[in-house]
């Protein structure tokens, strides 16, 4: 079923990856060979681009008829490269999409700085859309990034965290930026206001389970699939809904341990084992699951206004494939 979904996916969007790949190639121009490493490094190392595809199929579904989807579709590409930069040096992980992260093969600080040309190079693009509202969108997504990642990392270590704080803090992180993506392919195209919040509406909400998937992979996938870490949220004390759920339905003794797991982070593979069958007979897996699907759903029905078209098709596979993928 996840084989046959990307497949599907795939299949479809070939032609649009090639151009995207070129675009982000042409379109970095660093001046510094050191800034080309670094930022190389992570670009160019087998990222699934699904911002830049939502950004164009989105536009497509509109009607979009310029020249400049490619280009155009780098700017959330960027942007993303630039907060993995930044939230791998934060969050201290080892490992990003299967390699060595950036900050163990160059000093953090010049991995941050790295972070920052990126960013620059996003906004660089947004100001040639000559769109003061696709540049106001890219602001907003930046602002709404560092303040999610800067919440999160204030609330680190939390055992109290609640589902609320949780929402709000991954709809900054991460749903913000594919409600941007998709937001800007309906500006762009020119689409009248309800299209265009639809689509803003669809990219939230899909963000939205996207990250809860991400969170959901953290505790259930292989390193192998995933190509970081699992059971790094946990390691860094970073509560998220599978954990959050369980601890408002444990015991005394099972919250105790709990709390002592998300506290020490010396924790041993077997003992990782024990948790997450604790967090599977708590139904913290389940409820994340069926969540996520919730914001699925809810991303479908946004798109319920659009006539049926290839690319509308594509979104919507992206969509199931939020919560169905395994990596
Ligand atoms: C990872 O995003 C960061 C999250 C928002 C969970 P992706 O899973 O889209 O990462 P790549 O670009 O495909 O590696
Ligand atoms: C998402 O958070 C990262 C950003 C939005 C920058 P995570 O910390 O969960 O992402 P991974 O797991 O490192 O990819
Ligand atoms: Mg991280
Ligand atoms: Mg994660």
């Amino acid at each position: 079923m996840n084989t046959d979904l990307k497949t599907q996916i795939i299949e479809r969007v070939t032609p649009d990856l090639i151009q995207v790949e070129q675009a982000l190639e042409d379109n970095l121009a660093p001046h510094l060979d050191l800034v080309k490493q670094i930022a190389s490094h992570l670009l160019f190392s087998g990222g699934k681009r699904l911002r830049p595809l939502l950004f164009i199929h989105a536009a497509r579904m509109c009607g979009y008829g310029g020249r400049n989807e490619a280009l155009f579709s780098t700017m959330f590409e960027y942007l993303h490269a630039a907060t993995l930069l930044h939230d791998d040096v934060v969050d201290g992980s080892a490992l990003r999409r299967g390699r060595d992260a950036a900050h163990t093969q160059w000093p953090a600080a010049q991995v941050v700085l790295t972070g920052d040309f990126l960013l620059a190079r996003a906004l660089d693009v947004a100001a040639r859309t000559r769109n003061p509202r696709v540049i106001s969108v890219v602001a907003n997504i930046t602002r709404a990034m560092s303040e999610g990642e800067i919440d999160q990392l204030d609330k680190k270590g939390r055992t109290d965290l609640t589902e609320a704080q949780y929402m709000t803090i991954i709809a900054r992180k991460t749903a913000v930026l594919i409600q941007g993506a998709c937001r800007c392919g309906a500006i762009l195209a020119e689409a009248s206001e309800e299209e265009e919040n639809a689509l803003a509406d669809f990219g939230f909400h899909l963000g939205m389970a996207f990250q809860m998937a991400d969170d959901l992979l953290d505790y259930t996938a292989t390193a192998d699939q995933l190509g970081k870490n699992p059971g790094a949220d946990l390691r860094e004390g970073k509560l998220t809904l599978p954990m959050i759920y369980s601890l408002g339905r444990a015991g005394s003794k099972d919250r105790e341990w709990m709390v002592q797991m998300l506290t020490d982070s010396t924790f041993t593979p077997e003992q990782f084992r024990k948790l997450k069958e604790t967090l599977e007979s708590l139904n913290g897996i389940s409820y994340t699951r069926k969540t996520a699907q919730g914001y699925v759903a809810k991303a479908e029905q946004a798109l319920g206004i659009f006539k049926e078209s290839a690319s509308k098709t594509i979104l919507n596979l992206i969509a199931t494939y939020a919560v169905h993928r395994k990596v």
